[in-house]
């Protein structure tokens, strides 16, 4: 049996804590060499083109610590060749082989990979230490040991025999390569979306996101040290365009395990389908999109619990989850307790580099977010319909910071209700408490999305009659607690509607869709 995994622990970074001063040190460090270069990996060689693009942290988005190296076609090209030249000997590896390399890179990242990784997605994607714990850390660890137990269980599911007839179910890999797409808010995500196939045996071409491919390198690293053999997961950087073309056109193209955004998905999902007659198989396509997550309560619920779950929820890591709280749905009887409250804790949040670890907050991921998020604010401040109640500022002088900004609404459709904006803003609706029916309603009918959603009442029966209008909203609904923070092992995460394919990431259902079960029936 592989060992029984048990989430990892986050540890607290307090003051003069040896975790601090570890990655204090690795921030340092990192931030001051500028020479951070982030190659290919295609097969055993670490590609440099020459045809580089500057890494700049967002929070000082003048500085230049590094520079990656983008790819072009020729190289996507190589990289399936070597990926396919590398299956042969991978699929056919004993599981037990391919298991032990992901654990030893989970117990690289919990102990000497520790502060490099979260410094790495401090400085790459600006999250403070915490949200780095949690993530690059903690998920990512988790990740790589529960997905050794669900492999071990799907593996051990047989069918029934009887006398003088075996059946067996062989979980082969999928016939072909898997293409990984992942996005810049998770390092975690980014880990797992090529090592969960790898580990069933498949082989892997992988793009970051162009806003992650710091922590992408420290995560190759970490796989080539613990033993992942050359070409199993290739990491490809540049043009996303003429990356998933070259890919998606290719006749051994068997999967995409994607997490990034709607529009992507939908339209490689229609270039798919488009190529669907060049493929030796039906691919595999597992995607995880937006979100527009809501908070409802209900009026018996405790004013503090739902300002904390919208401060938390709305604003870690600058609303940059596509799990966080962006539209929520509040009483009048209890909104002046709420809105109290929320300002109140918004106002205590400071906001700046990730190396002050007193930051709550730090700057969004690129100017085209920024641009985006200060034009819906700037909207929110002249329109009749809406008014921003805290926040509402922003400067991009030094890094892309937007304040926490919390727009009120008399309009449940007014635009920030319906857009997902993915950062730090937030809009309310407050519901007259004799409209809870129709609220549950609005919420079902405003948002394509169905990610997540948040529940907050003491009424039983309110909490069963809003589980149950709400059934298609979300796929992960959360009864008194915040819309986000997802264990892998506790809440198997993912959305239905536009939101994604919902198979669950951190469950065992994400794993059974990169294998290719081969029945087979012996007689005796
Ligand atoms: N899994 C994360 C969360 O639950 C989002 O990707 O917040």
């Amino acid at each position: 049996n592989v060992p029984k995994a048990i989430n990892e622990q986050v540890k607290s970074y307090a003051p003069a804590s040896k975790e601090r001063e570890q990655v204090i040190a690795a921030f340092k460090e990192m931030y001051n060499s500028s020479t951070i270069d982030v190659p290919n990996y295609i097969g055993a060689e670490e590609v440099r083109t020459g045809k580089t693009q500057n890494i700049t942290p967002p929070f000082n988005h003048k500085k230049v610590v590094g520079t990656y190296h983008e790819a072009e076609k020729q190289h996507i090209e190589q990289a399936i060749s070597t990926a396919l030249d590398a299956r042969k000997n991978w699929a056919a590896l004993n599981w037990e082989h391919r298991t032990a390399i992901f654990l030893k890179a989970a117990d690289l990242i919990a102990g000497p990979y520790r502060a490099k990784i979260n410094a790495a997605t401090m400085i790459g994607q600006a999250k403070t230490v915490h949200q780095a714990e949690i993530d690059s850390a903690c998920e990512l660890i988790d990740f790589l040991r529960f997905n050794a137990e669900f492999m071990q269980q799907i593996y051990s599911e047989q069918p029934i025999s009887s006398e003088g007839i075996w059946n067996r179910l062989e979980y082969r890999p999928l016939e072909g390569f898997v293409y990984a797409i992942t996005p810049f808010n998770f390092t975690a995500i980014a880990g797992n979306l090529p090592a969960a196939p790898a580990l069933m045996g498949n082989v892997v071409v992988w793009k970051p996101s162009a806003s992650q491919v710091y922590s992408a390198q420290v995560i190759m690293e970490v796989f080539k040290l613990a033993g992942l053999p050359a070409g199993v997961i290739n990491m490809v950087h540049g043009d996303p365009v003429m990356i998933s073309d070259v890919l998606i056109s290719s006749p051994d193209f068997a999967g995409l395990h994607f997490t990034g955004s709607t529009h992507v998905f939908k339209d490689l999902w229609a270039k798919i389908g488009q190529n669907i007659n060049k493929y030796k198989t039906y691919p595999r396509i597992v995607g995880e999109t937006g979100g527009k997550d809501f908070v409802l309560a209900h009026p018996t619920a405790i004013p503090a619990q739902v300002a904390t779950a919208l401060s938390r929820g709305a604003f870690e890591f600058q609303g940059q989850k596509c799990s966080a709280a962006s539209r929520a749905y509040i009483p009048k009887s209890i909104w002046p307790q709420v809105k109290d409250l929320l300002i109140k804790d918004i106002e205590s949040f400071k906001m700046g580099s990730p190396e002050d670890m007193g930051n709550f907050v730090s700057a969004v991921i690129h100017e085209g977010s920024f641009d985006k998020l200060a034009k819906y604010i700037d909207a929110a401040k002249s329109a009749k319909d809406a008014e921003i109640i805290v926040g509402g500022g922003y400067d991009k002088s030094v890094g892309w910071f937007i304040e926490p900004t919390v727009i009120e609404t008399t309009n449940p459709h007014y635009e920030t209700m319906e857009t997902e904006l993915f950062g730090p803003v937030l809009t309310v609706y407050v519901y007259d408490d004799a409209k809870w029916t129709e609220t549950l309603e609005l919420i079902d009918g405003t948002s394509p999305y169905a990610l997540t959603g948040a529940i907050f009442s003491g009424d039983r029966y309110a909490i069963e009659e809003a589980t149950k209008a709400l059934e298609n909203c979300a796929g992960n609904f959360y009864i008194n607690d915040k819309p986000t923070g997802a264990v892998v092992g506790q809440q198997p995460f993912g959305g239905a509607r536009a939101s994604g394919t919902n198979d669950k990431a951190g469950s065992i259902l994400n794993l059974y869709r990169w294998v290719s079960p081969r029945t087979i029936k012996e007689t005796f």
